[in-house]
């Protein structure tokens, strides 16, 4: 999270899962409000971000709850091909995953 700026994405090529908020491709755009906690962040195939923000940005990290057992899941069962389109995290298949180890 970051304090005191504001963060624009935009998803240039690649992949990305953020859990608890989705899966984007290239076009996705990813707005984070300052303080607002997002994260972690895993790519299967790579990505390349534009990022604007308003102001310096320091990062304060947080536990995130099974986070790392989310990223190991996508990228075990994510097969290495074309994702043309952005998915909501209420239809990736991580959020099954998640609820099971958090509860
Ligand atoms: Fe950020």
């Amino acid at each position: 999270m970051h304090h005191d700026c504001c963060e624009e994405i935009i998803l240039l090529t690649g992949d990305l899962l953020m859990p608890k908020r989705g899966w984007g491709g290239p076009g996705t755009l990813l707005l984070n409000p300052a303080g607002y906690p997002h994260g972690p962040y895993v790519s299967q195939k790579g990505t390349l971000l534009l990022i604007h923000c308003t102001s310096p940005m320091p990062t304060a990290y947080t536990d995130f709850p099974a986070g790392p057992e989310i990223c190991a899941h996508y990228l075990e069962m994510t097969p290495l091909v074309d994702h043309t389109c952005t998915d909501p995290w209420h239809i990736r298949p991580e959020k099954a995953v998640w609820e099971g180890m958090t509860g």
